[in-house]
């Protein structure tokens, strides 16, 4: 990572949200690690290199272990003069699962606004559309990875109540099927902004996109690249042959050719690299575009889920098959 302390000044497409027209940058930088937590050090200076480059979106969850560094990030951020104040960044976490029950929802973004040394966040999201054994951090040992079916009235009432209490700018979901999308538009009284799921031209939830867009719910990439390197990714999309031969017509790398692809798709995309020359890589892709031909090629390849989250699925809980977790969408 260079050691420069020179901000870039570079800015990049972004969306407006469509309930209050708050302006998300179209890429973001994902925190996620695997092993979850990663290296306090590496995240926190990889975060200061992203925002070097030019990144304003930063995606953490209370799961993940980066909510410490990330706000140690910010507060150097602007001590050493990269940014002037926290109100130029977009940041979004998430509710992790064993908070996931009305009375703990705003207990669990106090404690994320604390390690990350907030007074609000930009966008809250429900992680999973499940509810894990109260009270215990993170993800729990086996035998008490009890889940429970969400109550999503008690949890949406409660989110909505953050947003009111001005300690998000917005609300939304993750992982959220069109059917768990449309539960809780029955009864929002604030709809969700934002709809995170793994998108990737392997995975292009085209029904979901287009019923979340529909109801100008903006869809957000995770996993835009496959999720190499982790558990529960791998290297089918970067190790994609239609992709390849894009890229290499291009003078593109794949990587390239998916984030363009997905900005294409009209998504938010949150990808994840702590290598500064990938994290540049990543934003370089606003002054070019994929061909008719090329469209169609991507469109053309074979479609399955990543993420299956087989974690989820319990004969005592909620999901007892992938089918009912995914509601068919698999
Ligand atoms: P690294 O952090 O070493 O760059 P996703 O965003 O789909 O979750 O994928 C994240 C994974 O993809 C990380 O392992 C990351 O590794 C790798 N990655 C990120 N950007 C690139 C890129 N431009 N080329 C190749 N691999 C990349």
């Amino acid at each position: 990572m260079g050691s420069s302390l020179e901000a870039t000044s570079f800015s990049f497409p972004e969306y407006a949200l469509s309930w209050n027209g708050q302006r998300l940058p179209v890429v973001g930088l994902g925190t996620a690690s695997d092993p979850v937590g990663g290296s306090y050090l590496l995240t926190k200076l990889a975060i200061l290199e992203a925002i070097k480059l030019g990144y304003r979106h930063f995606d953490t969850a209370s799961l993940y272990g980066t909510e410490l560094p990330l706000g140690e990030a910010i507060i150097e951020a602007i001590s050493i003069g990269l940014i002037k104040s926290r109100d130029e960044l977009f940041i979004t976490s998430k509710l992790w699962c064993t908070d996931a029950y009305g009375e703990l929802v705003l207990p669990g973004l106090r404690r994320s606004l604390q390690y990350l040394k907030l007074e609000y966040l930009d966008l809250y999201l429900i992680h999973w559309p499940i509810s894990l054994r109260k009270g215990i951090e993170g993800v729990s040992g086996d035998t008490e990875y009890l889940m429970f079916p969400m109550d999503f009235s008690s949890v949406w009432v409660a989110m909505e109540d953050c947003q009111r209490l001005g300690l998000t700018k917005s609300i939304g979901l993750s992982n959220f099927t069109c059917k768990k999308v449309a539960d809780i538009l029955a009864i929002a009284k604030i709809p969700p902004a934002v709809n995170q799921v793994e998108f990737n031209p392997l995975w292009k939830q085209k029904k979901l996109r287009e019923f979340c867009h529909s109801n100008g719910i903006l869809l957000s990439a995770y996993s835009p690249l496959g999720a190499i390197g982790t558990s529960w990714g791998s290297n089918r999309v970067l190790e994609c042959q239609v992709l390849k031969e894009i890229a290499k017509a291009k003078g593109k790398t794949v990587a390239q050719v998916c984030l363009r692809w997905a900005y294409e798709q009209g998504v938010s995309i949150v990808v994840k690299s702590f290598n500064g020359e990938r994290m540049k890589q990543n934003l370089e892709i606003f002054n070019w575009s994929l061909s008719e031909d090329e469209l169609k090629k991507i469109d053309d390849i074979p479609q399955s889920r990543g993420c299956q989250a087989e974690d989820f699925i319990s004969k005592d809980g909620p999901f007892k098959t992938l089918e009912e977790l995914w509601d068919g969408e698999i």
